[in-house]
């Protein structure tokens, strides 16, 4: 894990279809804990029942009560999701897709980060928290727009059940977003993969499937993780620290934005 920004830099604007997967780590420099690794709500509470979505389906008005009384860690989850805000790699991220070196953003966080630093092609595969979804049309609307005052919320297209967009456990991937996903990593020449752990399917699975393509895998994080050894290059650091980084080397390289082609203006 000591490859060079550099070496990333000159690799990057070589590719044609660059996709960068994100995960809890993007977020931590924004205030909000990974899940696993030092510091994971997951680490220190173990990881959550995978049944979580059965339940909800056996009883909404329960999920709608504890969603909107969230407890303990959840509680906390929820205040720091409120209170992040993008961090300096967030800014760079979407400064690179401005420069056409990154084509699209798959994260895994719902805490609607990207978005806010400026990046325009993104595809929360998670969902994201500011939202709910219905279950039987996938209609989507603000969560402050909800009337939760009879729970649980009806569509207001269909009458299905409404639920927070955010995906639990045991919850199937939306198919819109499922089949973007599948889109963007079918046209990947290279994975970006920037603070996931690659433990949770069907993501982890984004890169081991662009690597199985014939594409180049580069992760950047502080600490190695389940898909290290798969990867082609392994820069040691955080989201904050090195996504700036390779902004600046990736400008100097390129003087102009780069063409959907890949070439320079
Ligand atoms: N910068 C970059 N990476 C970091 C940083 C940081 N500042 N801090 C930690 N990391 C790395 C950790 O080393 C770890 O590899 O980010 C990764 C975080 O891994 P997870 O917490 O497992 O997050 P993620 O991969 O997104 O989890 C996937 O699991 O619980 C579910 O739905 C949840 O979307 C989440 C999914």
């Amino acid at each position: 894990m000591n490859d060079s920004i550099e070496r990333v830099a000159d690799i990057l604007i070589r590719q044609h279809y660059v996709v960068c997967l994100s995960g809890a780590g993007m977020s931590v420099e924004s205030g909000i804990r990974p899940f696993r690794g030092p510091g994971g709500l997951w680490t220190e509470f173990g990881e959550p029942p995978l049944d979580d979505y059965r339940r909800f389906v056996s009883d909404p008005v329960g999920y709608w009560r504890n969603l909107l009384q969230p407890q303990g860690h959840y509680l906390e989850l929820y205040k720091t999701l409120a209170e992040a805000v993008p961090h300096q790699g967030y800014f760079a991220l979407a400064e690179l897709e401005r420069q056409g070196v990154v084509k699209h953003v798959i994260t895994q966080n719902i805490d609607g980060l990207h978005h806010r630093a400026g990046s325009k092609h993104v595809t929360e595969i998670h969902g994201n928290y500011t939202l709910c979804r219905c279950v039987e049309c996938g209609t989507r609307c603000e969560r402050s727009q909800v009337d939760v005052s009879t729970l649980p919320p009806r569509c207001p297209v269909c009458a299905g059940i409404m639920k927070s967009d955010v995906v639990v456990f045991g919850e199937p991937i939306p198919e819109d977003v499922g089949r973007a996903c599948s889109e963007q990593v079918d046209l990947a020449d290279c994975m970006l993969l920037v603070g996931t752990s690659a433990y949770v399917y069907p993501a982890a699975g984004f890169p081991r499937h662009v690597s199985a393509q014939g594409g180049i895998l580069i992760e950047m994080g502080p600490q190695p993780t389940e898909i290290t050894e798969l990867c082609d290059i392994s820069v040691q650091g955080t989201a904050a620290e090195v996504l700036p980084q390779l902004y600046d080397a990736i400008v100097e390289r390129v003087k102009e934005p780069i063409q959907p082609d890949g070439t320079a203006e």
